[in-house]
């Protein structure tokens, strides 16, 4: 399928603040993501162009399509951020209309734009018209637990120059719990022509065959890649080499960005998701969990995973 121009695969990485750094991507990209979005970004902060912002908008060697998400609620200040040199090397920049997080709704940006339908017109036409690349949005369905929006949020997104929308099939009130309205995802793809995105609770072949179902033009996925990247590669039907590989590359990749202080925090989330489900391995996880030190980390990691797989 093409997002404007672009010509994409089917599977995607989703934006998630404070998971997606540019290893985890890296490695996502390796074992089959066909798209890898960098998290939200304040467009704010874009124009203060901080180190922070910068670290976090370095990109991989392999991902050719470079997809940043940006977030706020004033047109013009979006609309600014998007023509930022700091975004220049960004093949499609993508607009969170989505984030339920009460810090960014009490902001009025992400999911609290959902009860601004004039605003949202008002970001997506200031967007469009800020450059000829592709501008994506990203929604929910609604923003209170029984609203349903998604239809109408996703032709005003058409009607002002959006090239493809996301629509994770969830209201802002259900945060990340109660099911997946399939049902409204099908209806926007009915509804629109720009490719739709399917998201929410793709896990394994079963769940992603059940949002194809729906019709989408491509499938995203967040918590499902938690400590197993290599699910692209697994829907792909791609034999996995060495699922060890993954995590050396995932460490490598940060190694050149990071002082080991940092990398050990950057990490540990992700070595504790990489032992979740790996038998055995829950009496690793306070030691990993504490140590500051990257190489007993790493140590540990090579112990769980030669024990288990290779
Ligand atoms: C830790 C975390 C961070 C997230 N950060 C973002 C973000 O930066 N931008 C965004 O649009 N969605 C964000 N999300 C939402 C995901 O992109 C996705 O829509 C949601 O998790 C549902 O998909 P899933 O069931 O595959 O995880 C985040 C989700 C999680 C769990």
């Amino acid at each position: 399928m093409k997002i404007k121009d672009i010509e994409v695969g089917k599977l995607f990485l989703a934006p998630m603040a404070g998971v997606n750094d540019i290893g985890f991507r890296k490695v996502c990209k390796m074992y089959g993501a066909d798209l890898t979005y960098i998290e939200m970004i304040n467009a704010n902060a874009l124009l203060h162009e901080n180190s922070h912002t910068k670290k976090l908008l370095e990109t991989a060697d392999n991902e050719d399509i470079k997809v940043v998400q940006i977030f706020g609620h004033d047109p013009y200040t979006l609309a600014k951020a998007v023509q930022s040199p700091l975004l220049a090397k960004f093949d499609i920049i993508d607009i969170n209309f989505g984030c339920p997080a009460p810090k960014i709704v009490k902001n009025g940006d992400g999911s609290a734009l959902l009860k601004h339908f004039d605003k949202i017109a008002e970001i997506c036409k200031s967007c469009t018209n800020a450059t000829t690349k592709p501008i994506t949005a990203k929604i929910r369905i609604g923003f209170d637990v029984d609203e349903n929006i998604a239809v109408e949020v996703a032709k005003i997104c058409e009607q002002n120059g959006i090239s493809a929308i996301t629509v994770h099939g969830r209201t802002r009130e259900q945060m990340y719990s109660g099911n997946v309205d399939y049902e409204t995802i099908k209806k926007v793809k009915q509804s629109v022509s720009i490719p739709v995105i399917g998201n929410g609770d793709v896990v394994d072949n079963v769940t992603y065959q059940k949002m194809l179902q729906t019709g989408v033009d491509a499938v995203m996925i967040g918590r499902g890649a938690l400590g197993r990247p290599w699910i692209f590669s697994e829907l792909k039907g791609i034999k996995i080499k060495s699922k060890f590989e993954a995590i050396k590359c995932h460490i490598d990749t940060l190694r050149k960005l990071y002082s080991d202080n940092e990398l050990c925090i950057t990490l540990r989330k992700h070595f504790l998701w990489y032992i979740r489900d790996i038998p055995g391995a829950s009496k690793y996880r306070l030691e990993l969990a504490t140590t500051k030190n990257l190489n007993e980390s790493i140590k540990i990691l090579e112990k769980v995973y030669s024990v288990a797989f290779c």
